[in-house]
C-alpha cells in the first residue's frame, strides 16, 4: 500500500504546474489539437490557472479550486462548449504527451491517465454526428 497521495507521488505543486503549462502549450501548438484549441479563449492563462487549481485538489493536494469557486460541477461548466469525441481525444492527446514529458514513472502515468480518460469521456455533451 502506498499512503502518499498522487499529488505527493508526482512531485507536488511544481509538477502539477509543469504538467498543466505543457498541456496548454501543446494545445496551442499542435495542429492535431486545433478543434480543441479554437473553443478555448485566445489567452490561455486563465484556463491554465483553473486547471492547475482543479488538478491540485483532484490529485489529493490542496483543494484550491473548491476553495475559490465552490463545487466544481465540471460537466455543467463544460456545457457552453461543444465537447464531442474528437475534442475528448484531443484533450487526452495533449494530456498524455504532457504527462510523458513531465512524469518520469510509467506506472504513475498510467494511474493518472485511466481516471482522467474516464473524466474526459464523461465531459462529452455533443453527439459526434448530427
Ligand atoms: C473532454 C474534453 C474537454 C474539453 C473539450 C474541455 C474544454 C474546456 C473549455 C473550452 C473550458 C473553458 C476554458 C476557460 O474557461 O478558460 C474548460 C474549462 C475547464 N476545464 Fe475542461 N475540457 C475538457 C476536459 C476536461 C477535463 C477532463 C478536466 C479535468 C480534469 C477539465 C477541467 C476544466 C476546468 C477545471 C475548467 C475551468 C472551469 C471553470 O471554472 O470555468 N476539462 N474546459
Amino acid at each position: 500500500m502506498n499512503s502518499e497521495t498522487l499529488y505527493q507521488r508526482i512531485g507536488g505543486e511544481n509538477t502539477v504546474r509543469a504538467i498543466v503549462h505543457r498541456f496548454y502549450q501543446l494545445m496551442d501548438e499542435l495542429p492535431e489539437a486545433w478543434e480543441l484549441r479554437k473553443i478555448h479563449p485566445e489567452d490561455l492563462s486563465g484556463s491554465e490557472q483553473k486547471l492547475f487549481m482543479y488538478l491540485s485538489g483532484w490529485l489529493g493536494g490542496p483543494q484550491l479550486y473548491v476553495e475559490r469557486y465552490g463545487h466544481p460541477r465540471l460537466r455543467a461548466r463544460h456545457m457552453p462548449f461543444a465537447v464531442d469525441s474528437q475534442a475528448r481525444d484531443q484533450w487526452m492527446m495533449c494530456m498524455k504527451i504532457a504527462l510523458e514529458e513531465r512524469v518520469s514513472e510509467g506506472d504513475l502515468r498510467e494511474e493518472l491517465l485511466k481516471p482522467l480518460g474516464d473524466l474526459a469521456d464523461f465531459m462529452r455533451n455533443k453527439p459526434d454526428h448530427g
